[in-house]
């Protein structure tokens, strides 16, 4: 399955006599899986037709701010066109609409787009070779590279003036093979699958009250979220949270006890190549569950509690390949007790998390973590942001 396979590609293009490859380029996106949507700037329609690029992507093709042919005319949003594209592809870029991207003016519907797209850019210039070697130019590309504007090489050959060097357009091929490889460099976990656990588990005592924890399962939903970025298919299994994976790559299966958490698990862990236990899953649950509301009286009221499954000890159990990651709370002897869950568990990776710690733990948008390895080396992590903490903990199980 190619990378490009359900990826969204808005095509943008501006007006160069390379436009007529885009025909081409577009049929191989779409070969690859990918869906199409064209964004023309007005000249460009003078190099090729807006009807046999809507053919060709199945989708129409949008050039105006306003769609005034309509009986009731219609607006392109160029805000929602930014954030429905997973990634924008600008061929050809001319001098003009390079120019323009690097001063942030916007008066087409392709430059509005780009200011506001969130997702990827990727262009492929493509121009005369004095325009091409022109300082401005080349300065106008080296900024929007450095930017995170990713360029793709013009290349050498006959031009359409009859000069012969740099500035023909990539080839539609060459331009698929360069977003193929840089999408797979920025998805380390393409084809792999990655099962997480988050969230605290509610154990019922009747049918009103539970037993649960402060767990709210932000490290959890943010590990799935970069999981997922990194090219992942998630299989995130949540506790009770308000929390909503939004990523498409992520399924979310949704349960409220460690049992059914564990089902969840067993259903699930053979076929993933790395599981990551981040749930606060209760150790114990009530013996017996009331049908109906218990009642007060003047009594105390004693539960009997008994031993919840151990999701990590088992997974640790049934390893063969996978990579397993645990995670600690301990609010003494952190240290000593977290090594030896690390191997009792048979973990490749504990996360410590620290409860002493202002902004760490439960319930804040903060964490400060200490990683332990296999090898039972430690590597603290500086207070952070959980998303850039689930970031680094991503990076730190993809070095190792
Ligand atoms: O043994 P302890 O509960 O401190 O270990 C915490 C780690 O074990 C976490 O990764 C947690 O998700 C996991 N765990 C589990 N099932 C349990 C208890 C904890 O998967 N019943």
């Amino acid at each position: 399955m190619s990378i490009l396979s359900g990826k969204r590609v808005l095509l943008g293009i501006s007006a160069g006599i390379a436009a007529y490859k885009t025909v081409a380029l577009v049929r191989l996106l779409i070969k690859q899986g990918a869906d199409v949507k064209v964004i023309m700037t007005p000249a460009a329609k003078e190099f090729v037709t807006p009807l046999t690029l809507a053919t060709i992507s199945k989708n129409p093709v949008l050039s105006e701010f306003i769609n005034t042919e309509e009986e009731n005319p219609t607006w392109n949003n160029h805000v929602e066109l930014g954030l429905w594209a997973d990634l924008l592809l600008i061929a050809p870029a001319t001098a003009n609409t390079i120019a323009k991207m690097t001063s942030g003016q916007c008066d087409n519907l392709l430059l509005a787009t780009y200011l506001s797209a969130k997702c990827p850019t990727y262009i492929a210039p493509a121009m005369d070779l004095d325009m091409y070697q022109h300082l401005s130019t080349s300065s106008n590309l080296e900024k929007l590279s450095s930017s995170g504007v990713a360029i793709i090489p013009a290349e050498e050959g006959e031009l359409a003036s009859g000069l012969v060097g740099y500035g023909r357009m990539a080839e539609p091929e060459h331009i698929v093979s360069y977003l193929t490889d840089h999408l797979l460099h920025v998805s380390p976990w393409f084809g792999k699958k990655v099962l997480i656990t988050a969230g605290p588990t509610y154990e019922p005592i009747d049918p009103v009250r539970f037993i649960g924890n402060h767990s709210t399962g932000t490290m959890g939903y943010c590990l799935a979220e970069v999981a997922a970025q990194f090219g992942a298919e998630v299989i995130l299994v949540s506790g009770p949270t308000h929390l909503v994976a939004k990523h498409p790559k992520i399924e979310t299966l949704r349960v409220t006890t460690a049992e059914e958490m564990m089902a969840q698990v067993k259903n699930h862990y053979k076929k993933v190549d790395i599981t990551i236990c981040s749930a606060a899953v209760a150790d114990y649950k009530p013996a017996a569950v009331s049908d109906i509301k218990l009642k007060k009286n003047d009594k105390p009221l004693e539960l009997v509690l008994v031993r919840n499954p151990d999701i990590l000890a088992w997974c640790g159990e049934q390893k063969k390949k996978q990579y397993l990651v645990g995670f600690a709370l301990e609010t003494h002897n952190a240290l000593t007790y977290a090594k030896a869950k690390l191997q009792n568990k048979n973990c490749d990776l504990l996360v410590l998390n620290s409860l002493k710690d202002p902004g760490a733990g439960f319930g804040t948008t903060t964490n400060q973590v200490t990683l332990i390895d296999k090898h039972l080396s430690t590597f603290p992590l500086e207070l952070n942001d959980k998303r850039i903490v689930a970031l680094e903990i991503c990076k730190f199980i993809i070095n190792h």
